[in-house]
């Protein structure tokens, strides 16, 4: 399939390089084996690079004036392109733009620098294609236009649009160059890519962080700014900010950046918020295997309050991206504190997932009501990471986005123009079952808006509600194509578990670690499952919450026959 994709697009590719080739926009000169600078005089808004995966990092350095104005590293073509992205020119200048690249020493076996096929492909444009090719992008996930996307960063609600920013390589669809893309949406479903935010400079690329409202002006960049939190990932990793006046379109980045820094190798993605209990902002970040937690008057000069994590839950890998929040129990007058610690490797089914404590914190330290060797997972699939919260959602709303991917395989996944996408938003809450109290996952109420016709068969955008009709025998759905690819869903009252099978789910040999069967703990009954289906993912979850589970699967023809052993009543909405 792979295969014949890369043939026909090099096929394409060839025939135009012919015409391209004519009008090359500029000139190479060789200045060794594995080093050239391409001369360009363009007014034209992009030079567009053609980009070939499986190849090796090349460095570019953009050259203005004898300066370097922009860093980066692509995987510039040597033999085939598989596919284009866009650099972007200033316009305004009229010096020739110096393309600096060196490639990888080993580049000397493939021949010569002087025949790479990047030579005849560069061209330059005032557009820049973005219309899918991608037979896998979802209908009402947030995916990027094109290159690569990993964790959600500094989401915040404003002025009735959800703002997400996120981890971003607009230079191929593969992890490299952090940047901040942003991406707005009024619904939570359907989104506009607004541009790139935050990019790259001296500190470093731009690693995961968070956004906050400030409200009361207490930092100084004016009324109502937004204020960005990111790390700075450098030779070492410090932490950042940046902040806009203009609804979080452009950002300023503060003049006297880092405003954290340790002798830590991780230590990344802050988290702020303001917490009413002091009357101050607080700010969480992981350090190795522990969260620290700071607090501040004005967002710019932080105090180290505690460290929370040593002996806590699960250590299979790295802490990453925190996140902190009161909320109340259901059914009960009392709020408890929510600490998220995504955690890669690790997970209940390897690679990426996201773990969590329940406690209380007192605005200076998070004390963990459970004992230390109790792990509770967000959501019990494999494909489920670096879940975060939108700043100043409405009505006291705690809304939560995940990357639907997993760092085992994220990189491999079979689609091209683009790699990942966002869960659907989910709003947090805290029930009790026994002696613990568990976080509890339910879909955004936006997604209702989302219903369009009732259908009697899956299709693949859509929304599968089932009443559970037994508590004594297991309920096994089974979800298929033509082809017989199918995904096994099996909610067993008896031993209170719900599980997901994809081992035979269609495309599953581009990474061994794809095939899985995932398995949740219910916590009591399911009496409603509610399944989310968008073109490569499934995301069940029982109804009242106290089950997730999100899993990707690339059948090869959509899911288009749903079975129910066990008596379900089932309704299905097409989504748009
Ligand atoms: C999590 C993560 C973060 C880091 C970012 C880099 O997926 O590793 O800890 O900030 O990705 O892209």
């Amino acid at each position: 399939m792979k295969n014949i994709h890369k043939l026909v697009m090099a096929a394409f590719c060839a025939a135009s390089s012919l015409a391209v080739q004519a009008q090359a926009p500029g000139t190479l000169n060789i200045l060794g084996d594995n080093h050239v600078i391409y001369r360009l005089q363009s007014k034209h808004k992009f030079l567009i690079l053609p980009i070939e995966e499986k190849e090796e990092n090349a460095h570019l350095r953009v050259i203005r004036d004898n300066q370097v104005v922009k860093e980066l590293n692509c995987r510039l073509a040597i033999d085939n392109v598989d596919y284009s992205v866009p650099l972007e020119l200033d316009t305004h200048q009229d010096s020739d733009v110096l393309l600096d690249i060196t490639f990888q020493s080993n580049r000397r076996s493939t021949g010569a620098v002087k025949d790479f096929v990047a030579w005849k492909m560069l061209k330059t444009s005032d557009q820049f294609d973005t219309s899918n090719r991608e037979k896998y992008r979802p209908v009402y996930h947030h995916t990027p236009l094109w290159g690569w996307m990993n964790d959600p960063n500094g989401m915040f609600y404003k002025d009735g649009v959800w703002h997400l920013y996120f981890q971003r390589n607009p230079y191929g669809s593969y992890w490299e160059n952090m940047t901040w893309g942003h991406s707005t949406s009024k619904d939570l479903a359907h989104w506009t890519f607004e541009g790139d935010a935050i990019t790259p400079d001296a500190l470093g690329t731009i690693f995961s962080g968070s956004s906050v409202v400030d409200k009361e002006n207490t930092a100084g960049f004016g009324n109502q700014a937004i204020v960005a939190f990111y790390t700075s990932a450098g030779t070492n990793q410090t932490q950042s900010l940046a902040y806009s006046t203009d609804n979080g379109k452009t950002f300023t980045k503060y003049n006297n950046n880092p405003v954290i820094t340790a002798n830590v190798p991780d230590f990344r993605d802050p988290h702020v918020f303001w917490n009413e209990d002091i009357k101050a902002w607080n700010l969480i970040l992981a350090a190795g295997q522990e969260m620290n937690i700071y607090s501040s008057k004005n967002l710019k000069n932080w105090v180290l309050e505690s460290k929370f994590g040593h002996e806590y839950g699960n250590h299979g890998g790295v802490w990453e991206c925190p996140d902190l929040m009161k909320l109340p129990v259901s059914g009960t007058h009392e709020t408890k504190w929510l600490l998220i610690c995504n955690i890669n490797p690790g997970g209940p089914f390897g690679g990426s997932a996201t773990q969590y404590f329940i406690g209380d914190f007192d605005g200076h330290k998070f004390t963990c009501e459970s004992k230390p060797e109790v792990t509770k997972w967000m959501d019990y699939g494999k494909d489920h990471y670096a879940t975060v919260s939108f700043d100043n959602a409405p009505d006291g709303r705690h809304v939560v986005m995940a990357w639907m991917s997993n760092w085992q395989y994220a990189n491999e996944v079979p689609t091209m123009q683009y790699r990942s996408a966002n869960s659907v938003p989910r709003d947090l809450g805290l029930f009790t079952f026994g002696d613990e109290t568990y976080v509890s996952v339910t879909p955004s109420k936006e997604l209702l808006a989302l219903r369009s016709a009732k259908v009697g068969k899956p299709t693949e955008a859509c929304e599968i509600v089932m009443d559970i009709r037994s508590q004594s025998k297991p309920t096994v759905i089974t979800l298929s194509n033509d082809k017989n690819e199918r995904v096994v869903m099996t909610y067993n009252p008896k031993n209170r578990t719900f599980s997901m099978d994809r081992t035979l789910s269609g495309m599953t040999d581009f990474s061994n670690m794809f095939k899985t069967v995932s398995i949740a703990p219910t916590y009591g009954t399911i009496t409603q499952l509610r399944l989310f289906i968008d073109k490569c993912s499934i995301e069940a979850f029982d109804a009242a919450g106290k089950m997730a589970m999100t899993n990707l699967v690339f059948p090869t023809q959509p899911y288009n026959n749903l079975v129910v052993k066990g008596g379900a009543k089932t309704t299905i909405y097409a989504l748009k």
